[in-house]
């Protein structure tokens, strides 16, 4: 399998904090089956993004597991308006191993319409966005007509393993099925940040899609599509998305828009 998503290079981010607990999270990914993996910190307001140090660091850590899996840099891209326009002027500087695709983040709590306006300019640039983990997101889940207004523009979707497997809980869950229901997803990802609560694994996740959707499907996700973005080739699995509302009425699923939170400090 390969991850696209994964917050494996030490001191960067909220992610691995150091290259011993790096190398125990490639240990995990190669019993897993995992066979690349993209190393992809976060640029937002809170951590920059330097894509020299991010490319020292993924010398170092590949250097220190040999040739038993494949390291990779990128980056966890967050859609707004500073790294926009960073972008421009360098689109390869946050794309999967400086190719053609582009994992994309959205904030939690806006996503403003002008955001369809630079997806389309990202394509612009020769970009293909792949949004990550809307079912993680509850602005999205609330709003699924948003999601498939991308998907018809061409951009892709990845959801996370986690997401699959339950540990994101109910609502994540439901949305990720919702999803691979719908035929909205082209890729799985571990979006691992350490060895307990956001570990790198891929299996449990790649079983049950195989269970619920079919082992062709499910190499596609965790495999060949994957495989495709790093190497900035031609998705093979792209399906037509179904109908969300239909699907949601099939899986009864409770829609309801997220319910306010109170703050108090
Ligand atoms: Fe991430």
């Amino acid at each position: 399998m390969v991850d696209i998503h994964c917050h494996i290079l030490p001191g960067f981010d909220d992610g691995s904090d150091s290259i011993e607990t790096s190398l125990q999270m490639a240990e995990m990914a190669i019993a897993d089956g995992v066979t690349h993996i993209v190393g992809t910190p976060h640029a937002n307001s809170e951590y920059d993004f330097l894509p020299e140090l991010v490319r020292a660091r993924r010398d170092e850590l590949q250097s220190r597991l040999g040739e038993r899996v494949s390291i990779l840099s990128g980056c966890d891209f967050h859609l707004s308006f500073e790294n926009v326009n960073t972008l421009r002027s360098d689109p390869r500087r946050f794309t999967l191993n400086q190719g053609e695709y582009l994992l994309v983040e959205f904030a939690d709590f806006s996503i403003p319409a002008s955001l369809d306006q630079t997806l389309h300019e990202l394509q612009l640039l020769g970009l293909h966005p792949i949004i990550t983990h809307p079912e993680r997101n509850p602005l999205i889940r609330s709003q699924w007509d948003r999601l498939w207004g991308w998907l018809r523009q061409g951009c892709y979707v990845q959801v996370t393993a986690q997401s699959i497997t339950g540990g994101f809980g109910r609502r994540a869950k439901q949305a990720a099925e919702l999803l691979l229901d719908a035929n909205a997803v082209h890729f799985v990802a571990s979006d691992a940040h350490n060895v307990t609560t956001r570990p790198l694994r891929l299996k449990a996740a790649f079983d049950a899609v195989t269970e619920s959707r079919g082992e062709k499907v499910a190499r596609a996700l965790f495999e060949s599509n994957p495989r495709a973005a790093v190497e900035s080739g031609a998705l093979e699995y792209v399906p037509e998305p179904g109908d969300w509302k239909k699907t949601q009425e099939d899986m009864e699923l409770d829609s309801s828009p997220p319910r306010k939170r109170f703050w108090f400090f």
